[in-house]
Parts: C-alpha cells; sequence; structure tokens
C-alpha cells in the first residue's frame, strides 16, 4: 500500500485519484495545467502555528520570522503573515514582494551577503525592524545612508561546520556570510563609533537541513562567547524528512532544544528571533507533473513535463525526492530516473527511485518540494513558471498563476512579433 507519510497531513487516496486539502489533484491538473505546486493550506498555517506557539510558550519576547527565500511569494507571506509571523527579506527585492504582500515592516530583518546602497535604502525606508549587518561594508553603507539611528544586529560565522551539504553550510570559519567571531570585536567597535547604527545583538545561521540537534546548542554556546546582547537571532536551518527511511526532529523537539540552550547559555532576558525557511514550507508543499514520454536506455527514463525549470535540488544539493504514480497505489513497482524535459543530462527529478508503473498521460506527484523550488524557478528551455495553489477545506485557489508565452518576451527590445506569428 501507497506509503503517504512524506505527503501533507491531509493527503488521502480518493480511489485513483489523490486529494490534499479535500482538493482532487486529477481535477486540479485538468483546471491548472501541470507542472504546479500544491500547497496544503492547513498544514501550512498548522506548522506556522506550532512555530509561533511553540517559541512564545517558552520564550514570550520571541518572534518567528518566515526566511522568505525558501519561497518567496507574496501569496505565501500573505498566509503566514496572517499567522502572526515576521519575516527574514534578502535584498530589496524580497522586501518588495513583502510589502506588497502586506507584511508589517516592523516585522522584518533583512540579510545580504553583499547588499547594494538600493537594499539599505529600502530597508530603511520601509523602517523595518533590523538589518542584518553581514560585514564591514554594510557598517559603512548604513551609517551614510541612514538619517536616523537604525537598529542593526550583526551576523556572525560561529565556526560550525554543520553536518549538511556543502552548498546548505553557512555557519564554518570559510562561509562568505557573516564575521568570522576574531573580527567581531572590531566590527563592534566600528558599530559604536557610528552614529547611525544602533547595535542590538547577534545573528547566525549555521547551515540548512540540518538533523542534529546539537549543532544548534554549539551553535548558541558560540555566540554566548561574544559577549551579552538584548537580542539573538539564531536563524532556520532544521532539516526535513524527504524519503521515508530519513529522520528529522518536530518544530516542538527542535524550539524546545534550542530555547533550552538559549536559556543556558544566554540566559532568559534576551529577545530571540528564529527564521525557518526549509522546515516550515517544504513539507506542506508538492509537485504535480504528468509523464510526457519513457525511454529504456541502461536505465528506464520517466520523462514529466517539468524538471530543472522548477527544481533544482538535485543538481544543486543532489537532493533525492519520492515521486508517486498518482492511481497506481498496488501496481509492481520498477526501477527507474525520473526526469526532465530540460536539454541537460543532469535534469533529473530523483534518479534511481521506484515508480508504480508509470504511463505515458499519468500524474506524478512530487512531495516535499514546498522549499527552495518555487524559489529557483527559471524559463530554461523557455519553460513557464508553474502556478501555485493553494488547497484548503476542498477548494483549490490560484496563489500565483502560470506564466505566459508572452512573458517570456516580455523584457526583450525590438522584437518583430507581427512578422513572427504572421507566418
Ligand atoms: C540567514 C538565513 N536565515 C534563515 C535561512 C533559512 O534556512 P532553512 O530554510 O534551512 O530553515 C537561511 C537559508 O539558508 C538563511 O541564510
Amino acid at each position: 500500500m501507497a506509503d503517504l507519510s512524506l505527503l501533507p497531513p491531509s493527503a488521502i487516496i480518493d480511489g485513483p485519484d489523490l486529494r490534499i486539502g479535500g482538493c482532487s489533484l486529477t481535477e486540479a491538473a485538468a483546471e491548472f495545467g501541470t507542472p504546479a505546486f500544491v500547497i496544503d493550506e492547513q498544514a501550512l498555517r498548522d506548522r506556522a502555528r506550532a512555530y509561533r506557539e511553540g517559541l512564545a510558550a517558552r520564550h514570550p519576547d520571541s518572534r518567528v520570522c518566515f526566511a522568505m527565500k525558501s519561497f518567496p511569494s507574496a501569496s505565501m507571506v500573505s498566509v503566514l503573515a496572517s499567522e502572526g509571523l515576521g519575516l527574514d527579506v534578502v535584498g530589496a527585492g524580497e522586501l518588495r514582494i513583502a510589502l506588497a504582500a502586506g507584511a508589517d515592516p516592523a516585522g522584518i530583518v533583512m540579510h545580504g551577503n553583499a547588499k547594494s546602497d538600493e537594499d539599505i535604502r529600502a530597508a530603511l525606508d520601509a523602517e523595518i525592524g533590523y538589518i542584518i549587518v553581514d560585514g564591514f561594508d554594510d557598517i559603512e553603507r548604513i551609517d551614510r545612508l541612514a538619517r536616523q539611528r537604525t537598529p542593526v544586529l550583526l551576523r556572525v560565522s560561529p565556526g560550525i561546520e554543520s553536518h549538511t551539504h556543502a552548498a546548505l553550510a553557512t555557519g564554518g570559519k570559510a562561509s562568505k556570510f557573516g564575521i568570522p567571531v576574531e573580527h567581531v570585536p572590531a566590527a563592534i567597535a566600528r558599530m559604536q563609533a557610528a552614529p547611525m547604527i544602533d547595535l542590538r545583538g547577534l545573528h547566525a545561521h549555521i547551515g540548512s537541513q540540518i538533523t542534529n540537534l546539537q549543532q544548534f546548542e554549539a551553535e548558541v554556546a558560540a555566540m554566548a562567547t561574544l559577549g551579552k546582547f538584548p537580542v539573538y537571532d539564531l536563524g532556520g536551518g532544521l532539516g526535513v524528512r524527504y524519503e521515508p527511511g530519513d529522520v528529522a526532529p518536530t518544530i516542538e523537539e527542535y524550539l524546545e532544544h534550542l530555547v533550552t540552550a538559549v536559556h543556558r547559555h544566554l540566559g532568559p532576558d534576551v529577545e530571540l528571533i528564529v527564521e525557518p525557511g526549509r522546515s516550515l514550507v517544504a513539507p506542506v508543499g508538492l509537485t504535480l507533473y504528468r509523464v510526457l514520454t519513457m525511454k529504456q536506455s541502461g536505465l528506464l527514463h520517466v520523462a514529466v513535463d517539468g524538471g530543472m525549470g522548477d527544481n533544482l535540488e538535485h543538481s544543486l544539493y543532489g537532493q533525492r525526492f519520492t515521486p508517486m504514480v498518482i492511481g497506481r497505489w498496488d501496481e509492481p513497482e520498477v526501477l527507474a530516473d525520473l526526469v526532465g524535459r530540460h536539454c541537460e543530462s543532469g535534469d533529473i527529478v530523483t534518479p534511481e527511485v521506484m515508480l508504480r508503473s508509470p504511463q505515458i498521460g499519468d500524474l506524478v506527484v512530487v512531495p516535499v518540494t514546498g522549499a527552495y523550488c518555487f524559489t529557483m524557478c527559471n524559463n530554461y528551455n523557455g519553460a513557464l513558471r508553474p502556478p501555485v495553489i493553494y488547497c484548503y477545506g476542498g477548494v483549490a485557489r490560484l496563489g500565483v498563476r502560470r506564466e505566459t508565452q508572452d512573458e517570456l518576451v516580455a523584457r526583450e527590445m525590438g522584437l518583430v512579433v507581427a512578422a513572427q506569428s504572421a507566418r
């Protein structure tokens, strides 16, 4: 029988169909087309509440800021803002999306390892909660551009080599993010001498897809060696299950561990911020594809109507997924590469995976694609960026529509559209 444990909690098999949030995925595919991102909105809200209420219960002076990079859509921001979450944005672009969604600027922190004047100006104009200083140049830029004292946190690179894919580790000694601990005293001295800078505290984020909670305690302990501050932002990073054999801590377990470490090393009287991305949104999202073709060359290649255009996780980090063929719940399994339609041999959704009797035209669902897939959508081979469908109480609501062919050429100057379409 099909293992639904990687799908959002509302997933149920309904004969040859699969339902999420009471909505038929067969009907959603017919109405909105494929590929498409599907979000279980109730599960999303439940996870947001687990974070916000779980943190507030353990440490009232706290804020959960959704790491917007993991799903930078106004549709996502508006749901999470309605659940009382703040935001972590990177640069003026994400800030623009956040403000368009109606997010409260006071609950926003801005990151960026290479911020431009434009980024800083946008943060200052919006009067966001904190700008996160990532290097000495940020200090100079904020001090030059600000018209009033501006609250900032200093991002430190705590020298922790997290046990995750190298591309997801951000807190190690050679990281491009933050200031190495040995330079922190100089950075603090520089900020104390800068009239427009109001240093309130420290920030660290040691990486993503971290399932060993000890690493978060090591992060907190490293922060405690840098002096006492009123505010600590500990970033995000909690990992999730992608395959049936994976084990990942729950949000509750993570918060319990983190807050215990904070009280032990930093004390109970600090303002605490966390910035979850993946662990908030990955498990509540899935991608819906249709099988376009199958080819036996060495291994069976099952090719769907998306791929690198909507999911770069395998090509960037070697991330594996657990796809399911909708409706073929009890049929025999075959070993196949689930590939995309883009002109790269590396265009693989997941290699060497067991699929149940896939046929051309079948719908394939890839669970746990709610983080960093929408983020990196692109137009490779003229792919149209997919829609985002929120399923809730039996209603499938379009949060983001599919891109159009006209949008593919919308930024091109000097088109000869009329001549082309006349041919
Ligand atoms: C500063 C910062 N905060 C939060 C996050 C979110 O991390 P995750 O999606 O692993 O929770 C990231 C992502 O890398 C980050 O760079």
